[in-house]
């Protein structure tokens, strides 16, 4: 049972049909936000309350609230997808209620409960519900709760108050240029997260810290950044916002282990599943950069990919560094990266069986 009840104080709309369907029919990735928005409030004296589903808007905030100083900040992200019936279904939500949990505990934030997290989105999609495309290709409703230490103090200690709240943005690709491999630049300069810091955590700082790599490997003409172990420079973590696997010829599936440094991905995990499902040998072990090149090079490893919620799963057609490029297998879309992104997308928008209870309703 949800404590918190997330009635919407209005009903009024902020866009008109018009407008909506134009958006719609062209969402891109996180530049158009819906109607409403729900909130809850924290306190350290009252704990969780003041809920409810509010129209979205710029918020109020003092300029001594502690996040713009310190950084206290988690957030999560999520997909609504519309199936042929019309109903609404999210994926996998209770794990990321436990992974917001975790990073929660992480960046000294008060918990929120899985139900009061459920609660949150099925009323913020039931008010939002026009919201949600009519899939013709790959869209979605992207929804991205977030908290944030909202006390006007500048001492350095946990906030007395926290604000949580869920916004959403209808989805295409994440990728302008949808599903083709990425060039993926290796940073042998910069660490997303180091041992005993907050990379398992899904908060603001790690990705604000991936920036500057992620600008240089745009600049060298990549796509994205990949990040080594802070400790040797020599394992596989994560690129700035996504787990990473290789697949090799005879048919491994492997990926980084989580060491606490990197993103307990959900993505991550369900196409760990998936592969097993399929027969394949999957494992999570440390993956050393320089063996996956000479892997590459030797065809040994023949596919790689990124993956997460944003991005689904996203072939690596090749590696860049100052040493060099690689091409990943011919440099185009691996088959087996494309079998398991069909099959986990197939799930999530309901066109085959879920057979492992992966959806949860939302409207
Ligand atoms: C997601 O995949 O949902 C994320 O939060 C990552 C972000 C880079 C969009």
């Amino acid at each position: 049972m949800s404590a918190l009840d997330f009635t919407p104080t209005s009903t009024t709309r902020r866009l008109g049909d018009d407008e909506r369907a134009r958006i719609l029919a062209a969402p891109g990735f996180g530049t158009h936000f819906t109607d409403f928005m729900a909130h809850a409030r924290w306190t350290v004296q009252d704990g969780w309350a003041e809920s409810s589903v509010l129209p979205y808007g710029p918020l109020q905030l003092s300029p001594a609230a502690a996040v713009l100083h310190y950084g206290q900040e988690i957030f999560e992200g999520l997909k609504a997808f519309r199936h042929a019936d019309g109903s609404v279904w999210t994926f996998r939500p209770e794990a990321n209620a436990e992974r917001m949990q975790r990073s929660a505990r992480r960046l000294a934030l008060p918990e929120l409960s899985a139900e009061d997290f459920l609660a949150s989105l099925r009323a913020l999609t039931a008010a939002d519900e026009p919201w949600v495309p009519e899939p013709t290709g790959e869209e979605s409703l992207y929804l991205r709760p977030f908290m944030f230490a909202s006390e006007e103090f500048l001492g350095v200690r946990a906030s007395h108050t926290v604000d949580y709240y869920v916004i959403a943005s209808p989805a295409g690709p994440y990728f302008p240029r949808g599903v083709q491999p990425l060039v993926v630049w290796i940073t042998d300069e910069y660490a997303r997260a180091g041992a005993g810091g907050t990379g398992a955590a899904k908060c603001g700082g790690n990705y604000a810290s991936s920036l500057l790599a992620r600008r240089q490997a745009v600049e060298n003409g990549a796509d994205e950044v990949l990040f080594l172990d802070s400790e040797t420079h020599t394992g596989i973590d994560e690129l700035s916002g996504m787990n990473v696997f290789a697949i090799t010829r005879d048919g491994r599936v492997l990926t980084p282990s989580l060491t606490g440094s990197i993103l307990e991905g959900v993505t991550r995990a369900s196409v760990l599943r998936l592969a097993q499902d399929r027969g394949l040998e999957v494992a999570e072990q440390r993956l050393v950069m320089s063996e996956v090149l000479e892997q590459l090079d030797s065809g040994e490893i023949t596919e790689m990919f990124a993956c997460g919620t944003a991005a689904v799963i996203t072939p690596i057609g090749s590696f860049m560094a100052h040493g060099g490029t690689w091409t990943v297998g011919d440099g185009g879309s691996g088959e087996t990266t494309l079998a398991l992104r069909k099959e986990l997308t197939d799930i999530q928008y309901g066109r085959i069986p879920d057979r492992h209870g992966w959806l949860t309703r939302l409207v």
